[in-house]
């Protein structure tokens, strides 16, 4: 494999110089200084001066907990914002293509349609498997993204490692693997095994296992080059100050997230057997994730009669493979007895 970073960067991108805030060019490392440079109103109310740009605080607790450098992360509004970044970054619009593995998450078709970069779609196999073979025979010279989502919504399992293994090693271009769901998984993350490829990009959120939807926190994991490229088309204030105060002493708080983390799965399986009993449900799939799915009799029927019981649940039903199909997420113990009762009631 011969992977070229500058071949695959987009051309206007690679002559770009980011955009120099005042918060760039001077930070404050914490001594008394008169900040006059960035137009703010000076009155203090917690947010009246400009975030960090570059979120250095909040960089450096999460390469300490992933053991990377600060240079591997770049922050992002929400992972969606980093994975729209990536087209701006490497995707010559109507010309370049990503290569997607449906079903998978909708946001990458959505983003290939705003930035209009062609996306080709690849079907899992049976067993929700990437299928390498035709993955391979799709790419071509213009392809600059492989979305690979693991573990993958809405199927909920993760990818085989050799299958992983064998596309980063195949393809000259980036392969992006979105770890949304890394940490209610059993398997370890590809943030360990960065160093070993140079077109791995790791995506990560606080929006799951972190319980931080709301502030919109996501990371991008990758060689100190690829974030470089990516710095240079990042909106200078896209991670808001008060995002980065929640996020930092979120991060901090490492037993309440493992302990949340822990009380999800053990719901989690709960909800699994509990499924089990319930007549129309006819599959169960594996899942590495805070979520199961399952496949039932009619799932738009089942659908709407949990509507009915004041239960939402998401109908996948419309997505390839995934005919019949209804996504549960996990709840708290309350929700998940509520869902179970009214799934109880309705497979009388
Ligand atoms: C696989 C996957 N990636 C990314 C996201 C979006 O994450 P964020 O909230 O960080 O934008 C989601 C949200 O559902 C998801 O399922």
């Amino acid at each position: 494999m011969s992977f070229n970073l500058d071949k695959i960067t987009r051309e206007n991108v690679k002559g770009l110089s980011p955009y120099s805030s005042a918060r760039d060019e001077y930070v404050s490392d914490g001594s008394t200084m008169v900040f006059l440079d960035a137009n703010e109103n000076p009155f203090e109310n917690g947010v009246n001066r400009y975030p960090d740009p570059q979120q250095r605080g909040l960089k450096a607790i999460l390469a300490e907990q992933k053991v990377i450098k600060e240079e591997n992360i770049l922050l992002g509004n929400g992972s969606d914002e980093v994975l729209d970044m990536l087209f701006r970054a490497f995707c010559e619009p109507k010309q370049d293509n990503i290569i997607t593995l449906p079903p998978t998450y909708g946001m990458y078709k959505v983003l290939s349609g705003i930035n209009l970069v062609e996306n080709r779609e690849v079907l899992l196999t049976n067993d929700f498997q990437p299928n390498v073979e035709e993955i391979l025979k799709t790419i071509d010279n213009n392809t600059k993204l492989l979305f690979i989502c693991s573990p993958n919504n809405p199927t909920g399992n993760s990818f085989s490692t050799k299958a992983i293994e064998e596309l980063l090693n195949s393809f000259n271009g980036l392969v992006v693997i979105d770890e949304a769901y890394i940490d209610f998984s059993s398997k370890e993350s590809w943030v360990s095994k960065l160093a070993n490829y140079p077109n791995i990009i790791i995506t990560q959120t606080l929006s799951k296992a972190y319980g931080m939807a709301g502030i919109r926190l996501g990371i991008c994991i990758a060689s100190a080059e690829i974030i470089a490229v990516v710095n240079k088309i990042k909106p200078p204030y896209n991670v808001n100050q008060l995002t980065q105060e929640k996020a930092t002493t979120r991060v901090l708080d490492k037993q309440a997230v493992k302990n949340e983390v822990s009380e999800i799965l053990a719901e989690r399986s709960k909800l699994e057997e509990a499924l089990k009993t319930v007549s129309f449900v006819e599959t169960i799939y594996p899942t590495d994730a805070n979520f199961i799915l399952a496949k039932v009799d009619d799932a738009t029927l089942r659908y709407n009669q949990l509507l009915k019981k004041g239960i939402v649940v998401r109908n996948r039903t419309t997505q390839p493979l995934c005919a019949n199909t209804l996504r549960f997420t996990v709840g708290t113990p309350e929700e998940n007895n509520s869902v179970i009762n009214a799934l109880k009631e309705l497979s009388n």
